[in-house]
Formats: structure tokens, sequence, C-alpha cells
């Protein structure tokens, strides 16, 4: 019951105003979120690869509707390329980015450019990166937008959501050689016309999903926190070279499990900062009434 709710009041303006506005907020932000700026990102990158862990960061911020906004955005992304070359921890290292906020509503081929700008940029410094998927409305544009990108990059990768009804066929398109996707369960609020709804039925996509990726000539990147799903990853990869897939799990969630992975596997932990941490927040609290309870105590106990 509580998800729905989560998920409507990610997008709605008057309950990100209340919940931004609230310091004791951030305590609880921060578990999830690197930092608001760069130097926080470059902290927990650095820390991370001492650990043997790799790291997709990504600049938070969705739903641009203002072109100066989506410009914004990319010159966060082109200054984290650039500091990361020059701290030394760009190569192997990728950025997730949503269409989104690089303009994708703002129509015409917005998007498209500064999402070009990025790889470009991001391809001279060894970086590579993923689009992030975002709700159904948004799947059509994002495929062909990647289409157009991997004409140039190649190694431009993709997120495909288990939960929709579209993606398996999307997954057996993108399966082929040199294509990059990222199986995720999917995290907007969809309707029954679209998604399967209840957790079984996701779960058993996401493994129709792996079946179909393991099979192909693709590097899948497996992202999940769900034991059995990665037990199950792990008994099809079985045939794979090590390093023909990897894992991937989000900052401050399953950090014990990120680490003990990356012991025999490669593993990946994406890595959110930025002032605009609102919608992934409430993503994250939707996920497991459990963190809204902590949310919530941490009022209380002050
Ligand atoms: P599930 O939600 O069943 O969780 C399994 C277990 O993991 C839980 O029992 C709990 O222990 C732990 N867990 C999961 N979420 C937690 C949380 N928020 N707090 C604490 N514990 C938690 N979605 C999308 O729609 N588009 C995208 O582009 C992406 N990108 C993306 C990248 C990466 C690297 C990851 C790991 C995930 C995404 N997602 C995403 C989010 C994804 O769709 C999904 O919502 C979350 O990963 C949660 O689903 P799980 O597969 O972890 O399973």
């Amino acid at each position: 019951m509580l998800s729905p709710l989560l998920l409507a009041a990610a997008r709605s303006v008057r309950t990100r105003r209340l919940v931004t506005s609230v310091p004791l907020t951030r305590g609880v932000v921060d578990r999830f979120v690197a930092g608001e700026d760069l130097d926080a990102a470059i902290g927990v990158a650095r820390g991370l690869g001492a650990d043997g862990l790799r790291v997709t960061l990504d600049h938070l911020g969705e739903d641009t509707t203002d072109q100066g906004q989506a410009r914004a955005t990319r010159d966060a992304y082109l200054e984290m390329f650039a500091a990361f070359e020059e701290q030394g921890l760009a190569g192997g290292a990728d950025a997730s980015v949503k269409l989104s906020a690089l303009g994708q509503v703002l129509g015409g081929d917005l998007a498209l450019d500064n999402a070009r700008e990025l790889c470009a940029a991001a391809g001279r410094v060894g970086m590579t990166v993923t689009l992030d998927m975002e709700d159904h409305t948004t799947v059509d544009s994002t495929l062909g937008i990647l289409g157009k990108l991997r004409v140039d990059f190649p190694w431009v990768g993709v997120a495909v959501q288990a939960m929709l009804r579209r993606s398996e066929g999307d997954l057996r398109d993108l399966a082929g050689s040199g294509s990059r996707v990222r199986l995720v369960k999917g995290a907007y609020a969809e309707p029954a016309s679209v998604a399967f709804q209840s957790k079984r039925d996701v779960d058993l996509a996401y493994v129709r999903g792996l079946r179909i990726l393991m099979r192909g000539d693709g590097y899948p990147m497996i992202a999940s926190h769900d034991p059995r799903l990665i037990e199950i990853a792990l008994a099809l990869a079985s045939e794979r070279s090590p390093t023909s897939y990897e894992f991937q799990m989000l900052y401050g969630i399953r950090t014990e499990e990120q680490r003990r992975l990356a012991e025999t596997h490669q593993m990946r932990v994406y890595v959110p900062y930025g002032a605009d941490w609102y919608g992934y927040f409430m993503r994250r609290l939707a996920e497991r009434p459990a963190n809204l309870v902590f949310f919530l105590r941490s009022f209380v106990s002050r």
C-alpha cells in the first residue's frame, strides 16, 4: 500500500517542498546519496575503488522542463568526467544518465545532442555511459536515442525494466554483440496494462530477462540486491567468462554483499550525487517500507 503513495509523492511538488525543507532529512538521505557536490562523489568513488568496486556516477536530476537546466546537467557531467580523469579515477568508471534530465521532454534533438556530447567526453577519458530507464512513457524515446548514440559510441549501455511487459522483446533486440544492458526490476509506479504488478511476476520476468541476456552475445549488467536473483544469475553465468558480465547495486544498499561479491566477481556501485536528490530518495523509500520507518524515526528521536 505504501509504495504507490511514496512513488506518487516522488512526483509531487508539494511533498518535495515539504521533505526537502526539513534539515533532519539530510541524515537519512546520506545513506543513499554520496553528497551534494562532486568532491563527495570523488571521495566515495575513491573509497569504493580501494575496495575493488567499480562505480557508475549519477548526477542527480530528472524531469527537466527547461533548456538551461538541461544544459547545466550536461555541464555537470562534463565537469565530473574532467575531474575523474584528473584524479586518476576515470578508467573503467561509468556514468548513469537520465535523458529526462538532458531535456527529453522538451522534444527535438536536445537530449540526443546533450547525450552525444557526454558520450564523446566520456570516451575521451576512458569512461562509459549507461542510460537509466525512466517511466514507461519514455522507453521508445530512450531506446531510439540509444540506437543513434550507439552508431558512434557502441559501448553506450541502457537499463531495461523487468516489470514492463514489453521488456522481453526489448531484451531480445538488445542482446547482440557489444551491447551493454543493465537489467533492473523497475522503480516506477506503472499501470497493469503495461507492467507486472506482483513481486512474484516481476521476479519471474527478471529471470526470463536474465536468461535472454546470459544466452546473448552482449555484456549483461545484473542490477539487483535480491539474493535469490543473484544466485540464479550466478548459475546462469556459469558457462560465461567472469569478465563478460557484472553485478551492480546501489550506494548504501547491502554494502557487505557488494564487497563479498567483489571478491570473486565484477561489481559496480551506482553512486548518486548532487542537490536534486528528492525523486531518487523517494524511490528508495518506496522500495522498502522499513526505510520510511527509519526516516520517520529520525524525526521522533531528535
Ligand atoms: P527488491 O526490491 O526485491 O529488493 C531485494 C532486497 O534488497 C530487499 O529485500 C532488501 O534487502 C534490499 N533492498 C532493495 N531496495 C532497498 C532499499 N531501497 N533500501 C534498503 N534495502 C533495499 N530502476 C529503474 O526503473 N530504472 C533504472 O535505470 C534503474 N537503475 C538502477 C541501477 C542499479 C545499479 C540498480 C541496483 C537499480 C536500479 N534501478 C533502476 C532500481 C531497480 O529498478 C529496483 O527498484 C531496485 O534495485 C530494487 O529492486 P531489487 O532488484 O534490489 O529487488
